[in-house]
This record gives structure tokens, C-alpha cells and sequence, in this order.
């Protein structure tokens, strides 16, 4: 199991350096995350959320009876809110975060709001912990919440390991998967670009916790929010471009960022009705129904077992 430290002194060492988009999410950066979810540009999370209200009713149908909900990478866990209360009898609900102290504290307004479900909260991280945090029945009505485009951030083939691995060790019988659309560039570059800059200071927070955590020193200024989108990948690419040769130091190791060179921070892959039917079929799983909403930003798809 890699640390952060070794993740970061690889990734750096690389021609092509890379760092993983899982290290944003700390606790400042969860709360970071939080704000992009709310600025103008960034349509798929007000987007996701309407179409989760409007379809409510289906939605819970075809969960059914006694659902065990898992959520992983659930952040500020706002959207299962949308449809529990329209559950039949859900018995309990999974919140799974990679930062351990966000996902306990935002748990709390949720047993509020929620008594009779139960709630465990777990720090998990889902590219790398082996062993499930809890216990699970492979009779029980598993239902995987996966909303937000969360998925977007693997490569294909790593999206279907992940859908496969749903089914396998998490005994998934359902899933409620959020996938974000293919659509014009310049809406899609926007809302990777906005112009508060909140988006530029939740790419950078990756730099912060290398000085933080890792004992860094790495001038944030020295460093643009850049953002693309690849054609032919259909997907958008966020890096942090270094305005000059940086000399930096990390836990004792040196490294040099050369002037233009480019540190890729995450993919964002947007999807359309077809190919993400594609990927789920080739992940074992049958799509029982799409919802997207009227301008056909974001989709958010029903999937089980054929
Ligand atoms: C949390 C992965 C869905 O890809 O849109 C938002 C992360 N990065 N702005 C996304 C993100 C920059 C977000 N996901």
C-alpha cells in the first residue's frame, strides 16, 4: 500500500509528472470541493440534484425494499437526502469518504434528518483499501450511490474494474451511478475555470498538502490552473503549469520543475447515453434506466444484474 509520500515522490519523478485528483480531498479541500459544487459554471452538481428530485419516486421503486445504501467518495452526502425519505423501509446507509474527519462530521446533520435509518460513517479510500470497513450480507438489498460523476475520474478500463468490483466485494445488487455528458467545450472548460478561482485554489490544495503533510516547499505562486479537454479522450485534463524553474524540496529529496512543465492533477471523462452503457455492460451490469435532464447536461443511470 502506498503512502502519500511515495505516490508523490513517484509521480514527480515521472517524465510526464502526475499526481492523483484523490489527493484533493482533505479536509480543506472537501470544503473547497463543496464551493465549486455551488459556483455558476459548475452545472453537474445542481444539475444531478434536480433530476434525482423530479425522478424521486422511480427511483425508490426501483431501489426497493430494505435497502443497505453504500456511497463511496460520498463528500458532503446532500444528494441521498433527495430521495430517502421516498425509500421503503432503508435500513441502513454507508457513507464511505477518503477524508475520515469530513464524512464523521457531515454524518451528523444526516442522523438527524434521518433516525430510524442507520449511519455508519467510514474513512475509505476505494483505489486502495483492500478490506471492506464493515460487514456486509450478500442477501441483503445492496445498493451503490455513486452520484456526482465520481466515476469520471478513472480511465475506462479502471471504471470497469471499479463497477465490477461493486458486484464481487461490495455484493452490489443495484446501482445509482451520476455520469456527466459530452457537450461543448466551452461549458465544459468553464466549469473546470471559473472565474472566482475556486477551482484553480482546489488544484493547487494538492501542492499545499505536499508543503503541509510532506514538509514541502513548494511556492504555490510559482504554478497556473490549467485546464483542457481532450478531443479524442473526451475528457477534461486539469494540471498545474510551472511559470518557472522550480527548484523544490520534499521530505529531503530534490526535484526539478522545469519552466512550462506540466503536472497532471485529474481526468474528468464525460460520457454520452451510449458509451456509458457500453462500459457497464462490459462491467457485467445492465442499465435498467437513464435519466438525464431537459438540456441533456448530466445523466444519471439505474443499473443491476441482468
Ligand atoms: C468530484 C470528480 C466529479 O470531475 O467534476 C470539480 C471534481 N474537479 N472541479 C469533477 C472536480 C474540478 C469532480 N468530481
Amino acid at each position: 500500500m502506498k503512502s502519500f509520500l511515495q505516490e508523490v515522490s513517484v509521480g514527480l519523478s515521472k517524465k510526464n509528472k502526475k499526481l492523483s485528483s484523490k489527493w484533493f480531498y482533505d479536509f480543506h479541500g472537501s470544503i473547497l470541493f463543496e464551493k465549486i459544487t455551488k459556483l455558476r459554471e459548475y452545472y453537474p452538481t445542481r444539475t444531478e440534484r434536480k433530476i434525482l428530485k423530479n425522478n424521486k419516486i422511480e427511483i425508490a421503486k426501483k431501489i426497493g425494499k430494505n435497502a443497505v445504501l453504500i456511497e463511496p467518495g460520498a463528500g458532503d452526502i446532500k444528494k441521498i437526502s433527495i430521495f430517502m425519505s421516498t425509500l421503503d423501509e432503508p435500513k441502513k446507509y454507508i457513507p464511505l469518504d477518503i477524508s475520515k474527519d469530513y464524512i464523521t462530521k457531515v454524518s451528523k446533520g444526516f442522523k438527524k434528518k434521518f433516525p430510524k435509518v442507520t449511519v455508519i460513517p467510514k474513512g475509505y479510500d476505494f483505489s486502495r483499501d483492500n478490506k471492506l470497513p464493515f460487514k456486509i450480507n450478500s442477501s441483503e438489498n445492496v445498493t451503490i450511490f455513486f452520484p456526482g460523476s465520481t466515476i469520471g475520474n478513472f480511465e475506462k478500463k479502471d471504471a470497469i474494474k471499479f463497477l465490477r468490483m461493486l458486484k464481487s466485494k461490495f455484493k452490489a445488487k443495484k446501482i445509482i451511478v451520476g455520469a456527466d455528458l459530452v457537450k461543448d467545450i466551452p461549458t465544459l472548460i468553464s466549469a473546470y475555470d471559473d472565474k472566482k478561482g475556486i477551482t484553480a485554489k482546489f488544484n493547487k490544495n494538492i501542492l499545499q498538502r505536499i508543503n503541509t503533510e510532506l514538509g514541502g516547499n513548494i511556492n504555490l505562486n510559482s504554478y497556473k490552473h490549467l485546464v483542457i479537454y481532450n478531443k479524442s479522450k473526451k475528457r477534461i485534463e486539469m494540471r498545474l503549469k510551472s511559470t518557472k524553474n522550480n527548484n523544490i524540496k520534499i521530505n529531503g529529496s530534490k526535484y526539478l520543475i522545469k519552466k512550462n512543465e506540466e503536472i497532471h492533477t485529474e481526468n474528468s471523462h464525460k460520457y454520452s447515453i451510449k458509451s456509458f452503457k457500453k462500459l457497464a455492460n462490459e462491467a457485467g451490469w445492465n442499465i435498467g434506466k437513464t435519466w438525464v435532464d431537459e438540456k441533456k447536461l448530466f445523466s444519471v443511470h439505474f443499473l443491476d444484474l441482468a
